[in-house]
């Protein structure tokens, strides 16, 4: 990975700085359900404050689609931002204007301010120029911390860093290098356990994985369609019949790269998809016609976590099972649990990422105890894709014209 620029370049003091969190959070019914992504970006905050900087925040939230939705207002997030920290903030209701002008030049050293949703104006998702000129009024500094959303080529993730001296928050600082650690210059032997349902979504990025990890474990009902594609029956499971060929490319890529895939060889089955379905174990090669697969099997557990004790590094993306209804998550559970306990040993690396990921881990109860767990759902994905994501291609570059601060 090419350098960027981090903090440790910076002197904050007395600067207005822009700094790009990624506060879309998941809320239900007007309350935040998971405040990860606050808690990680506050460092991030609290140091640059700590440091004299006069810390301006951007970010979107939701899907407003350029309008003002009241209910994707940024307000209540910031509220609970502001009781973690113990630093003064406040809250402006546009993040271009007058009203943001006003509070800016009433900023003191150390003060922070939250603008309000980035994506309320339509200029934000097409990187429009005139709007990023409006934001880059604000500050004099760039600092980058969403990582979460840097598969964006927003005028807040990637269009400010052309305007303005650019560096890496420490949460961007810290995905960048966890993520380069997995797949561009890990430990080997490396493992990849790609679950979830369809091979259609995360082609490019089984893919990208095969030519860079030893094994590949694949998991959930994706595993369907490359089981059935070696004519394997598997009943009424979801599978999708059109990527046969693409799951049989997958696994000759595989052997050429030499990647070994690793597919269930146990199934967990039943005939409705329901928490508590009444539910059997079965050969993989011994699925009814009638029944579907909704999770991996004990026998597959127990040769993933073998395999898993010969490895050094592994990267989680996706759950082996329906996960969310019970029983089928017991293979999920079962596997986090392994590789969570080999992580605490110090004998495996793991990282892991991806919105289903994250709440599987959480499940069971092993998300604290990953080497890293990031806070990135799509950007996750793209960048085991081996995609350059824009907000962090413009970093890096940006890190090549140092700007004289
Ligand atoms: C995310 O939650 O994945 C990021 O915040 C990006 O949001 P988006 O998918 O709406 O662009
Ligand atoms: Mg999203």
């Amino acid at each position: 990975m090419a350098a960027f620029r981090t903090l440790n370049d910076l002197s904050p003091a007395g600067k207005r700085i822009l700094l790009r969190a990624d506060l879309n959070v998941p809320v239900r019914e007007g309350r935040i359900t998971d405040t990860t992504r606050i808690d990680r970006v506050l460092p991030t905050v609290e140091e640059l404050v700590e440091k004299g900087g006069r810390v301006i925040v951007l970010s979107h939230f939701d899907r407003p689609k350029g309008r003002v939705v009241a209910e994707m207002s940024l307000a209540p997030i910031a509220a609970a931002m502001a009781e973690k920290t113990r630093h003064t903030v406040r809250f402006v209701s546009d993040c271009i204007g007058p009203e943001v002008e006003e509070a800016i030049a009433a900023m003191k050293d150390g003060d922070i301010l939250i603008l309000e949703n980035t994506r309320f104006h339509a200029g934000e998702e097409k990187n429009d120029p005139e709007f990023v000129a409006s934001l880059a009024k604000s500050g004099e500094i760039y600092v980058n911390d969403a990582f979460s959303a840097a598969h964006r080529a927003h005028a807040s993730t990637e269009g400010l860093a052309r305007h303005l001296p650019a560096f890496a928050g420490r949460l961007m600082e810290a995905e960048l290098n966890a993520l380069s650690a997995a797949l561009e210059k890990p430990d080997h032997p490396v493992g990849a356990l790609i679950g979830g349902a369809k091979i259609s979504t995360k082609l490019d990025l089984i893919g990208n994985v095969v030519s860079k990890v030893d094994i590949l474990f694949i998991g959930g009902a994706m595993a369907n369609t490359f089981l059935a594609a070696e004519g394997v029956p598997v009943g009424k499971s979801l599978q999708e019949a059109e990527m046969h060929e693409t799951a049989r490319a997958i696994i000759a890529r595989a052997q050429q790269a030499g990647c070994k895939i690793i597919l269930p060889v146990d199934a967990v089955i039943a005939r409705e998809f329901r928490e508590g379905a009444p539910s059997e174990i079965c050969p993989i090669d011994a699925v009814p016609a009638d029944a579907m697969i909704l999770d991996a099997g004990p026998r597959t557990v127990a040769l993933i976590n073998e395999q898993l004790a010969g490895l050094k590094t592994l990267v989680w993306n996706g759950p082996l099972g329906a996960f969310e209804i019970k029983p089928f998550d017991a293979a999920t559970v079962a596997v986090a649990r392994e590789a969570a306990r080999l992580t605490k040993e110090g004998k495996l690396k793991t990282i892991a990422g991806g919105g289903d990921t994250v709440s599987a881990l959480r499940h069971a109860g092993v998300a604290d105890q990953m080497s890293y767990v990031s806070t990135a759902g799509g950007a996750f994905m793209e960048w085991l894709e081996g995609k350059l994501l824009p907000g962090i291609a413009v970093l890096t570059d940006a890190a090549q014209h140092v700007v004289p601060l």
